[in-house]
């Protein structure tokens, strides 16, 4: 069998799986909620029901989003050459002939994949706490719908996006969100910087 790293510890694998289910069930609801759709909130147990689990999640993604601070946010804050490269190829995603430069832990892309979850993250937790709780407020529910819907607008484009470059796009990552582990000649291959830093390489 390949020899593998680990890419993800058991806490980031248990805390994606967390953020993940939670983000998908708040933007079907927010779908729900947007375009009346009672079918959908049936299967909650009604129109009601289903605003309560909607805020409850939103919670359970707000303090999922914290924790992941600690998994990625030191990583999704440094640049350097290579990356300032990596976008002037555009990754490789456009052609097979240019040459993508050898990369960290995670891509530019990833990084700042990040990066909009958490602005938008904490724009929509915030915001959506500003919905719940502040209903007697007509500036606060004003400002918050507005910030609601934008915010929602960036996961709408930014989660599809990632799942498929997670699975369809490039087959083997879904492990890592499985197991943790990637083969290490692919971890050579992709991320010579990260393996030069942990001393496999
Ligand atoms: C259920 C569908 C999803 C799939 C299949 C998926 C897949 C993956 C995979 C395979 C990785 C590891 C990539 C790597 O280390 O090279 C990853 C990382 C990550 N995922 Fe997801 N993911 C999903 C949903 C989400 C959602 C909904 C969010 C945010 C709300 C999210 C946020 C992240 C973040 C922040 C990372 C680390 C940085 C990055 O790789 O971009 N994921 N995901």
């Amino acid at each position: 069998m390949a020899e593998m790293v680990r890419k993800s510890s058991v806490g980031e694998i248990v805390n994606h799986w967390i953020l993940a289910g939670s983000c998908i069930l708040l933007i079907i609801t927010g779908f729900a909620f947007l375009f009346h759709l009672d079918s959908v909130g049936a299967v909650f147990g009604g129109y009601e029901a289903m605003k309560t689990v909607h805020n409850w999640v939103g919670v359970i993604f707000g303090l999922s989003l914290l924790v992941s601070t600690i998994h990625y946010l030191k990583d999704a804050l440094e640049y350097d050459a290579d990356d300032a490269q990596w976008f002037k190829v555009a990754g490789g995603y456009l052609s097979h002939k240019v040459k993508v430069p050898p990369m960290g832990k995670y891509n530019p892309g990833q990084k700042l994949y990040y990066l909009a979850i958490l602005v938008g993250g904490i724009a929509i937790f915030l915001s959506g706490l500003g919905i719940w709780l502040m209903k007697d407020n007509s500036t606060i529910m004003l400002l918050s719908h507005l910030v609601h819907n934008v915010a929602f607008c960036i996961f709408v484009i930014a989660v599809p996006v990632h799942i498929y470059l997670g699975t369809l796009a490039n087959p083997g990552t879904f492990q890592i969100m499985i197991n943790g582990l990637m083969p290490l000649s692919d971890a050579k291959k992709k991320h010579p910087k990260w393996m030069k830093a942990v001393g496999k390489m």
